[in-house]
C-alpha cells in the first residue's frame, strides 16, 4: 500500500536510528509541507484546532491559516497563524497553540493544535516532534522515529485532513504521506 519510495526511506530510517539526528536551529520558524500522492508539497494549515494540508482560503473559515512552527529543545512544537500573506476575509485570533498527535494508547486519529493549559491532553503526545534530514518524525514510547502521517479527505474540495497512525481506520482514499520542512523544489 505505501510506495516504494516511502519504504525505502522508512528502512532508511531504522537503519539509521542511532546515527547523528541532524537538528535545526530551533530559534528559526517553519512551516509544513505534505508530500504523497497526488499530494506535492502542499502546506499544513490549521484553525487552531485539527490540522489540514491544502489551501486555507478553501476551509472558507477567518480563523484558518497556514501554521509557523517554533520547536523547542524538549520537541514542543508551537504553531501559530503566518500571518504575512493572509486574505483579507482572514483573522485568526489563535496562537501559541501546541502540536498533537494521538498518544499510543488513544484510538483516535486526529492531529491538530492544543492549549495544553485547558485542554485534556492525557490522550493527546505534544512532545517529541523533531526532524531527520528534513522529514518529520515523532519519538514514540519506546523511543523509534515513527512517521505514521496520512491524509483523508476533508469536508472540503482539495483540503485532506492530517491523521496519524492508520491502524484501525478503514477511511476510504486514505494517502500515506511524508511531512516535510522544505516546500516544493518548483514553487
Ligand atoms: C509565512 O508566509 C510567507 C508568505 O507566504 C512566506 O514567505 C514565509 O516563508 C512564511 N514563513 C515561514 C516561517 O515559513
Ligand atoms: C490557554 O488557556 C488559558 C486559560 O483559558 C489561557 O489563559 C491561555 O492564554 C491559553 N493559552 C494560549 C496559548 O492560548
Ligand atoms: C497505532 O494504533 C494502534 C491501534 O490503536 C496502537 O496499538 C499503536 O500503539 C499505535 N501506534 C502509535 C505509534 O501510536
Amino acid at each position: 500500500m505505501y510506495p516504494s519510495w516511502i519504504l525505502s526511506v522508512v528502512a532508511g530510517l531504522a537503519g539509521a536510528a542511532q546515527a547523528i539526528r541532524y537538528q535545526r536551529d530551533s530559534s528559526d520558524p517553519f512551516q509544513i509541507y505534505a508530500f504523497g500522492d497526488g499530494i506535492g508539497g502542499v502546506p499544513l494549515i490549521s484553525s487552531g484546532k485539527s490540522a489540514y494540508i491544502g489551501n486555507y482560503e478553501l476551509l472558507d473559515d477567518p480563523e484558518a491559516a497556514p501554521v509557523v512552527f517554533t520547536a523547542s529543545t524538549s520537541g514542543v512544537w508551537v504553531g501559530t497563524p503566518n500571518k504575512t500573506d493572509l486574505a483579507d476575509s482572514s483573522d485568526p485570533t489563535w496562537s501559541d497553540l501546541k502540536l498533537y498527535v494521538p498518544a499510543a494508547s488513544a484510538t483516535t486519529h486526529t492531529v491538530g493544535l492544543v492549549n495544553a493549559t485547558t485542554a485534556k491532553t492525557t490522550s493527546l503526545q505534544t512532545s517529541g516532534f523533531d526532524f531527520y534530514g528534513t522529514f518529520v518524525y515523532v519519538t514514540g514510547a519506546t523511543g523509534g522515529m515513527d512517521m505514521l502521517w496520512y491524509a483523508v479527505p476533508s469536508g472540503t474540495d482539495g483540503v485532506y485532513a492530517l491523521r496519524w497512525n492508520t491502524t484501525g481506520d478503514d477511511t476510504d482514499g486514505s494517502i500515506p504521506i511524508t511531512l516535510k520542512s522544505s516546500p516544493p523544489s518548483n514553487a
